[in-house]
């Protein structure tokens, strides 16, 4: 009798110590790679048995949202197809791999901007959809996710976060000169010391690289950005509902 009672015990135990640990996520994915490494990390939490909801654009090509699957998915639709979305992104890909090599850092940091900027109105189509959704924003809110795992390639996932009152993850640290994370993020990243991102230099500089360093800084700074920063200043104020000033 009493082993019984301990065995019980026991069992009751192992089971609240199980839910204790199991959180719900939010991921708000990005395409190609990005999703392919995120997958992996998003499999193995599911493993641990937390509970991994996908927000994607109807647009996806590759988060698979049809298939039967362990994740749950929340679909945004939007108006393009996914032909069009995949056609886009492998023209990217090309002059990505194919031309940008061939061309000097300004000019292959230029073309990586405008195909960031000719992006924006997708990006916005998507953002709107998600978060002027009422509907959508209070069942994301009703189930009370612990944390957002956000793509930050796709604008707005932290905008999300903030109307649900989630903390968020960002998979990468990456923006052009990593302005986002100097500004928003508020990470020490001295130029002297910091290989800023897209300069193609690393944490071993030379004098005169630490010097390139710093004008591709400013050049980030004042010169080009990835995104249209006062166009998300606005709509996310907007969405808000008070003033945000990035730009
Ligand atoms: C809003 O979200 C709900 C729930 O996900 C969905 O069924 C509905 O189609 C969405 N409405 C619009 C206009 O996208």
């Amino acid at each position: 009798m009493f082993e019984k009672w301990v065995s019980t015990i026991l069992l009751l135990q192992f089971c609240c110590v199980g839910c204790g640990f199991c959180g719900k996520v939010l991921v708000w994915p990005c395409e190609m790679s990005h999703w392919l490494n995120l997958k992996t990390i998003l499999e193995e939490l599911l493993q641990r048995g937390h509970e991994v909801t996908i927000l994607t654009s109807s647009q996806t090509f590759l988060v698979d949202y049809h298939k039967p699957s362990a994740f749950n998915f929340e679909v945004i639709f939007v108006s393009g197809n996914q032909e069009d979305a995949e056609k886009k992104l492998n023209e990217f890909l090309d002059i990505a791999v194919n031309i940008m090599p061939t061309l000097s850092l300004w000019e292959s940091a230029n073309v990586f901007q405008n195909f960031f900027l000719e992006a924006t109105e997708q990006f916005e189509e998507l953002c709107r959809k998600a978060v002027y959704n009422e509907s959508l924003m209070e069942k994301l809110r009703e189930t009370k996710y612990d944390v957002m795992v956000i793509d930050p390639m796709i604008p707005c996932g932290e905008l999300v976060a903030e109307l649900l009152g989630v903390p968020f993850v960002n998979t990468i640290r990456l923006s052009m000169g990593n302005t986002i994370e100097r500004y928003c993020g508020h990470l020490p990243v001295l130029p002297s010391y910091v290989p800023v991102s897209m300069g193609g230099l690393t944490d071993r500089m030379t004098f005169m690289e630490r010097v390139k360093n710093m004008m591709f800084t400013l050049f980030f700074d004042f010169v080009l950005q990835q995104y249209d920063f006062q166009f998300w200043d606005q709509l996310y104020s907007e969405a808000l509902g008070k003033r945000l000033c990035f730009s």
